[in-house]
């Protein structure tokens, strides 16, 4: 079923695991993501972007998200990731979606505030979650921007909750959107003092391309919301390429996508293995 945000990110924050949010584009990406969280009976979030928005229409993303989550056997929630116009939160908000990100982590820390104020206050009239960043999460993916990240200050960071009130906070630790070339340094303990802290669920953003290892110390160290996007694509390819390559002249769709659908499902189980999320549902 379609679930709310707040509660779902409170199991986890309570219990100490965290759920793996996946961005979808089309039908067999979202297929894939709820058979996934079906068969290791686990909670799932289901997320889409401005960008996806662009490209498959807000009419249709929520046909497809609705239909998925609502039909779920495990618990699903719909959020809206890295929302940075106002207007594509408020359609979101009122078309059902359960959560929804508000990343104005570009903007001056005033102004992160005072954006963020104003979505919380739309979306807890109607209690939906409202995720903020804070610190930025660097990486091309999505268009959210620079290449470098700035790692998320622990003072700031409580301020900013006590001045918003927002539901879960992205923080920025040494992860990058996309697949990072470079070697990955994930501040495990900024990851801990900030739990402490904050005591409130945390995000971890631009998880592809980051060891397996690191993704359950971050976990263990008090995330509950782990985004994935860049390797699910990549399994996607992979499959297309393969099957393209090996079957040149088949034209069924349906014969084309099953392969790829099936590749981006066994993806994802491997990641919500990582996250401890399974039979938690
Ligand atoms: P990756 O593409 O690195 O997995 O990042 C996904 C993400 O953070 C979506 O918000
Ligand atoms: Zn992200
Ligand atoms: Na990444």
């Amino acid at each position: 079923p379609l679930v709310n945000g707040i509660d779902l990110l409170q199991h986890a924050h309570k219990n100490r695991y965290a759920i793996g949010a996946f961005n979808y584009a089309n039908m067999e990406n979202l297929q894939a993501i709820i058979a996934a969280a079906e068969e290791l009976n686990s909670p799932v979030i289901i997320q889409i972007t401005e960008k996806s928005i662009q490209y498959a229409g807000l009419d249709y993303l929520h046909a497809l998200g609705k239909n998925g989550a609502e039909n779920a056997k495990v618990p699903v929630v719909l959020h809206l990731d890295h929302g940075k116009k106002w207007d594509a939160i408020l359609q979101c908000i009122r078309l059902g979606w359960t959560s929804v990100m508000i990343d104005a982590s570009q903007q001056l820390f005033e102004e992160n505030v005072a954006l963020t104020r104003k979505v919380v206050e739309v979306a807890h009239a109607v209690r939906i979650s409202v995720e903020a960043e804070l610190g930025f999460i660097g990486g091309k993916e999505e268009d959210v921007g620079l290449e470098d990240g700035i790692y998320t200050d622990i003072n700031q960071a409580d301020e900013f909750v006590k001045l918003t009130n927002c539901d879960s906070l992205a923080i920025a630790v040494g992860t990058q959107h996309g697949i990072y070339q470079g070697e990955i340094n994930i501040d495990f303990e900024r990851i801990k003092e900030m739990k402490e802290r904050l005591n409130m669920p945390l995000v971890l953003h631009g998880s592809s391309g980051v060891p397996d290892e690191m993704i359950r110390q971050a976990v263990q160290a008090g995330i509950n919301k782990v985004n994935f996007d860049t390797e699910i694509k990549l399994a996607n390819l992979e499959a297309l390429q393969h099957f393209l390559k090996e079957n040149p002249t088949v034209y069924d769709i349906r014969k084309i996508y099953d392969p790829a659908r099936k590749a981006m499902k066994e993806k994802v189980k491997e990641k919500m293995r990582l996250l401890g999320s399974e039979n938690q549902s």
